[in-house]
C-alpha cells in the first residue's frame, strides 16, 4: 500500500553541517532498532516495543514510513525523526481552510551521539522543512515534564512552551506525570 507522504515534497537527501537527513526505508529497521531498543530511550518514547519483530512491524507500517526521517552522520543512522502533517482545530465553516497546515514533531537520537547538538541541528533542518518546503503555518511538540533533554532540545531550536499540564499523562511505569507542549510559528521562526 503506497500512503502520500509530504516528505515527498522535499528535494532529499538534506546536508548540514555535520548530518544528513532523508525519508526511513524499511532498509533502516535494524539501524533503528539499536537505539530504539534501549531502555534509555523508550521510557520517554509512545510505545517501547520489546522484539526486532515489534519494531518491524511498527517501522514498516506505510502510515510510520510516511512520517519517519533518519539521520545520518558519516553514513551511519543515529537518529530519527517525524514529521506528521495534521489539520489544526478550526470551527466547522472553515475547517477546509485549516486542513494539513500544521506537524507534530518528535525526535530520537542514539544515546552514543547525544551531547554533541546533533540532534538541535536535526530538528532546526526539520522546521526549516516545514515551513520553507512544505509551507506549514505552525510546528508543535509534547513530551513528558521530566524528560528535560527532550524539551531542552525545543528550547535550543526557539519553539515555546505553551503548556505545563499538571499530572494528566500516563507513563507505563504507573505514574501520571506532568506533560509539557511546545510551539512555534512560521512567522516567528522568520524573525
Ligand atoms: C531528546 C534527545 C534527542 C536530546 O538529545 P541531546 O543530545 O541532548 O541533544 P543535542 O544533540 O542537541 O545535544 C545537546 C547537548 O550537546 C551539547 N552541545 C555540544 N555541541 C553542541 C552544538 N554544536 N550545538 C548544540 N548543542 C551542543 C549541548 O550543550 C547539550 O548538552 P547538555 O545537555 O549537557 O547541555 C535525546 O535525549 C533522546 O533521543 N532521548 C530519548 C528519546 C526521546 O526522549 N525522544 C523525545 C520523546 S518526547
Amino acid at each position: 500500500m503506497t500512503v502520500a507522504s509530504p516528505l515527498e515534497g522535499v528535494a532529499w537527501p538534506l546536508r548540514t553541517d555535520r548530518l544528513s537527513l532523508r525519508p526511513a526505508t524499511k532498509a533502516d529497521v535494524e539501524a533503528t532498532w539499536r537505539f530504539r531498543r534501549l531502555e534509555s530511550v523508550s521510557q520517554w518514547l509512545t510505545r517501547a516495543v520489546r522484539t526486532l519483530e515489534e519494531h518491524r512491524a511498527q517501522f514498516e507500517d506505510p502510515d510510520w514510513l510516511a512520517k519517519t526521517i533518519v539521520i545520518e552522520r558519516d553514513g551511519e543512522v543515529i537518529g530519527d525523526l517525524m514529521l506528521a502533517v495534521k489539520d489544526a482545530w478550526a470551527q466547522a465553516e472553515v475547517a477546509s481552510q485549516a486542513q494539513g497546515v500544521h506537524a507534530d514533531l518528535g525526535w530520537v537520537l542514539d544515546p552514543a551521539h547525544t551531547g554533541h547538538g546533533y540532534a538541535t541541528e536535526a530538528v532546526q533542518a526539520l522546521i526549516r522543512i516545514c515551513f520553507e518546503d512544505l509551507g506549514l503555518r505552525r510546528v508543535s511538540a509534547d513530551c513528558f515534564a521530566d524528560n528535560e533533554a527532550s524539551w531542552r532540545l525545543m528550547e535550543r531550536v526557539g519553539m515555546r512552551r505553551e503548556v505545563h499540564t499538571v499530572r494528566d499523562s500516563l507513563h507505563r511505569s504507573g505514574a501520571w506525570l506532568d506533560g509539557m507542549g511546545y510551539a512555534l510559528l512560521a512567522e516567528e521562526w522568520r524573525r
